[in-house]
């Protein structure tokens, strides 16, 4: 499942993200990919040919009309002779190019010579991205199935904000990777939906009550569901973990919209509620911010109220209940035996179970530790200690195992 033996041509174009497709050459080939360049006339002005030949250990082209290519390769057998053809980063104006047939130099030559599948990842000033001739033309490349990684919204090296960042080297190889994966993967097709991170139910307008969840382990399940060839709806409360590449993302802020999100997502094959939901809000909340001290000089009291069970909520459903419904349960003391309590409580088919006292550093942590038990099943089932993204790739081959 991986870019591991294939040859990749890159094209890289003149944008002052050049630099990074140095870091990308290197993570294709410490994956085992091979990459051969072309570069652009402008794209020189902003990385060194001598770089991406010593990263690539090939030589660059960059020329149409070099006798020696043409008579050893030729701009034809160049354009044939790989496994895809990356375009990182990818200009506005190549873009405008590829949409229009144009040929005017080697990169143009060749990747409308090309019978090889394109990914281009953009990368420019949001107001070139937004620009109609931009959209119309990425339009045209999309009906085309050029397959596009990115662009993202953030920070641009122009000092503006918005879509047009190029996205990361590591996010590109895994759109290669996903590319070269083989056809059996075990959740193809599959609708995955996962809620992840902690709510945030709100006290005032300045606070709210919540929980140290990261949702670090629902993004891995995310990312490992998708690399696993399912569409996944990911629905997360407040988070800062890196948005996986190609999946539907959905932020929420308390337990009510993130059970609307679940429910306006539907169907789904299977939905994995790894999300730490808040189990009270607030009853009152306050319009205005509350004071240290109330009228009598009390400290102001808060009454709690249930909020809504989304796991048994989803679970009980009658019409639309994915085929497969996967609880988590964070408990502290007797783990077990609350969990075995909890899977009949709620009617899900698997819970992942785990112990979340301040002594695993589970909680907000890198890594994790869980057992699995079955709703039907008196099995149990141990995940040793690992990082949060291996233990997503054990479960979703374990959820997996249920489609077969
Ligand atoms: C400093 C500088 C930075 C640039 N950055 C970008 C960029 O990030 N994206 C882009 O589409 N064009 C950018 N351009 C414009 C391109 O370099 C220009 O359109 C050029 O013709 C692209 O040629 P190519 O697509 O053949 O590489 C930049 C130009 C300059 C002078």
């Amino acid at each position: 499942m991986s870019v591991q033996g294939k040859n990749i041509l890159l094209v890289i174009t003149g944008g002052i993200a050049a630099y990074k497709s140095l870091e990308l050459i290197r993570l294709i080939r410490k994956s085992g990919g091979h990459v051969t360049a072309v570069m652009t006339k402008a794209s020189k002005q902003f990385v060194t040919p001598l770089s991406v030949a010593a990263l690539t250990e090939n030589k660059i082209y960059d020329d149409l009309f070099n006798l020696t290519d043409e008579a050893e390769m030729g701009h034809i057998s160049l354009s044939r002779e790989n496994d895809l053809i990356l375009v990182m980063p990818a200009t506005a104006n190549i873009l405008a190019k590829m949409a229009h047939g144009i040929a005017d130099d080697l990169a143009t030559t060749l990747l409308l010579a090309t019978d090889s599948r394109v990914m281009v990842a953009p990368a420019m000033n949001v107001r070139m991205w937004e620009h109609k001739a931009t959209q119309h033309n990425v339009d045209i490349l999309k009906q085309r199935k050029v397959i596009f990684v990115g662009p993202e919204e953030g920070d641009m090296a122009c000092g503006e904000y918005g879509y047009g960042r190029l996205a990361e080297p590591m996010d590109i190889l895994t759109a290669l990777n996903q590319f070269f994966a083989p056809q059996d993967q075990i959740l193809r097709g599959k609708h995955v939906l996962i809620t992840a991170g902690p709510t945030h139910e709100p006290i005032d307008p300045v606070r709210f009550l919540g929980n140290i969840s990261s949702g670090k382990q629902g993004y891995a399940l995310a990312t490992a569901a998708r690399d696993a060839g399912a569409n996944v709806t990911l629905i997360t409360g407040p988070s800062t973990e890196p948005v996986p590449q190609n999946v539907k993302l959905l932020k929420v802020q308390t337990a009510e919209q993130m059970l609307s999100a679940v429910l306006n997502n539907l169907p789904a094959d299977i939905a994995i509620f790894a999300a730490a939901v808040a189990d009270w809000k607030v009853a009152d909340y306050s319009e205005q911010k509350i004071k240290k001290h109330a009228d009598d000089d009390d400290i102001k009291t808060i009454q709690f109220v249930e909020n809504p069970d989304i796991l048994k909520t989803i679970s009980k459903l009658v019409s639309n209940r994915p085929q497969l419904v996967v609880g988590f349960a964070a408990e502290t003391t007797d783990v077990l035996k609350n969990a075995q309590a909890k899977i009949k409580r709620k009617e899900c088919d698997i819970m992942v179970v785990n112990d979340v006292s301040p002594k695993t550093g589970i909680m907000g942590g890198d890594h994790n530790s869980v057992r699995i038990i079955n709703l039907n099943s008196e099995e149990i089932i141990d995940y040793k200690t690992a990082s949060k993204d291996k233990i997503a790739q054990q479960l979703i081959a374990y959820i997996g195992g249920f489609n077969k």
